[in-house]
């Protein structure tokens, strides 16, 4: 097992730990089995999850978690439901593991969803997104995604990719936004 060199979504989890200063509101833009909503629940005063899949909504509210807006619709309406400043968006692309398969996030709503989180994002704030190519639609989400963020400018945002360099071409890979 490796320490830092393994899970891309553990590799978000200790950047946005480290680095993400306000602590006030996140969004789960892809809920699925919870794990990354559990993690921002416990740090975070207020978390907006959102999945488009029922069964994800029903399964996470069974943990009544007080500061948890669960929402089931997709990312990319996102501004439908929030009005405020964010600190941190998360997004674990693809689809459930061990779900259905074709229930998968798609390129366009989720470039548009990041559009929309970038411009909520408050001063110091991160976004990250784990991208998956192992399958087609990712490998298409992928390439809009890498489109996008490339051209986001440089006097505003970071932007910085973490990859294998040992593994083959079709492994996930993090992409992490960081608002000056
Ligand atoms: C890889 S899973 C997320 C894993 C999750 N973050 C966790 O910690 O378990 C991707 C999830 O995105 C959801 N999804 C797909 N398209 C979506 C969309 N347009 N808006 C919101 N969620 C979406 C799927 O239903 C699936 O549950």
């Amino acid at each position: 097992m490796f320490k830092y060199v393994g899970d891309i979504s553990n590799i978000a989890h200790n950047i946005i730990n480290t680095y993400c200063e306000g602590r006030e509101v996140a969004v789960d833009c892809t809920l699925g089995n919870g794990f990354d909503c559990d993690f921002l629940s416990e740090r975070f005063s207020k978390v907006y999850a959102f999945d488009i899949q029922k069964e994800a909504v029903e399964r996470y509210s069974q943990k009544n978690k007080l500061n948890v807006l669960l929402i089931e619709d997709s990312h990319d309406n996102l501004d439908s439901y929030i009005s405020e400043g964010i600190d941190v968006a998360m997004y674990n692309l693809g689809f459930l593991p061990g779900g259905d398969k074709s229930i998968t996030t798609k390129s366009e709503s989720s470039v548009k969803s990041i559009e929309k989180s970038l411009e909520l994002l408050k001063s110091g704030g991160f976004i990250t997104i784990a991208v998956y190519t192992g399958h087609e639609e990712g490998q298409r989400e992928s390439e809009a995604i890498h489109k996008f963020v490339t051209t986001l400018p440089k006097s505003i945002f970071g932007v910085m990719i973490h990859s294998f360099a040992n593994r083959d071409s079709k492994a996930p890979y993090l992409i992490i936004i960081e608002k000056k």
